[in-house]
C-alpha cells in the first residue's frame, strides 16, 4: 500500500510548482488497466517527479518500472519521492533525454507521456521493446480540448505547432498497420495501442 500521505505532498508539490502530472481519471484508468491486464514491467517516457511511476508501482508488490526524465530538477525531485516511498528497487529512474536512451528489456506496458511533439519518435523507438502482447498507451490526445479546435481558431503559433503535432500523432496511429488504437475520452485523452494479431 502507498503512503497516501507522501502522495498527498507529491501532488501538492506538483500544483505549486506547475509540474504537470497526470489527472485522476487517467491515473485511475491506468492503474486498473495495470491490474486487471496483469501488466508487470513498466516503461515510462516522462517521469516529471515521479507520481505516475509510483502509482503504477503501487498497483501490485511485483510491479517494476523504468522511467526517464530529462529535466534535472524534475529528475532529482523524483528521486527523493522514490526514496520517501521506499520504491528504489522498484524503480529504476533514468536522467537523460528518452530518444539518447537504448534499452535492452522488453516491456508488457509503454507510457508515453513527454514533449508531445515528439509522440512519434517516442513510439517508433520503444515499440521495439514492447512484448507481442503488450500495450503502448499515450496520454494527452486532447491536449487540453484543443484538438477539436479548428487550427486557425488557435492564437498561439507555438500552441499551433504543437496541436498541429498531436492530430499527425492520431492519424500515424490510425493508419499504423502493426497497431490498432482506441482513443478513449479519460483524463487529458488516452490513447491505447496493442499490436495487430
Ligand atoms: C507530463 S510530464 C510527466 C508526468 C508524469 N508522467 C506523471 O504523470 O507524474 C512530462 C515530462 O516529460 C519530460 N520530457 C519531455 N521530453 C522528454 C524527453 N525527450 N526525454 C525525457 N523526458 C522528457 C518533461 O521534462 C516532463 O517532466
Amino acid at each position: 500500500m502507498l503512503n497516501e500521505n507522501i502522495i498527498k505532498q507529491i501532488r501538492d508539490y506538483a500544483d505549486k510548482n506547475n509540474v504537470p502530472i497526470m489527472m485522476d481519471e487517467g491515473i485511475n484508468y491506468l492503474t486498473n488497466y495495470i491490474l486487471e491486464n496483469g501488466v508487470k514491467r513498466i516503461l515510462e517516457v516522462g517521469t516529471a517527479i515521479g507520481y505516475s511511476a509510483i502509482m503504477m508501482c503501487g498497483v501490485n508488490s511485483d510491479i517494476t518500472v523504468t522511467t526517464i526524465e530529462r529535466d534535472e530538477k524534475r529528475y532529482l525531485e523524483a528521486v527523493k519521492n522514490i526514496k520517501k516511498m521506499e520504491l528504489e528497487d522498484r524503480i529504476d529512474l533514468i536522467y537523460n533525454d528518452a530518444l539518447e536512451v537504448n534499452l535492452d528489456g522488453t516491456y508488457d506496458l509503454i507510457f508515453i507521456d513527454a514533449a508531445k511533439a515528439q509522440n512519434i519518435k517516442f513510439f517508433e523507438k520503444f515499440e521495439n521493446n514492447l512484448n507481442d502482447n503488450g500495450t503502448i498507451i499515450t496520454d494527452n490526445m486532447n491536449f487540453h480540448g484543443l484538438v477539436d479546435k479548428e487550427i486557425s481558431e488557435i492564437e498561439s503559433r507555438n500552441l499551433r505547432q504543437l496541436v498541429r503535432k498531436v492530430k499527425n500523432y492520431k492519424d500515424f496511429l490510425n493508419y499504423n498497420e502493426r497497431y490498432e488504437t482506441v482513443f478513449l475520452d479519460i483524463g487529458d485523452g488516452l490513447a491505447v495501442s496493442k499490436k495487430r494479431k
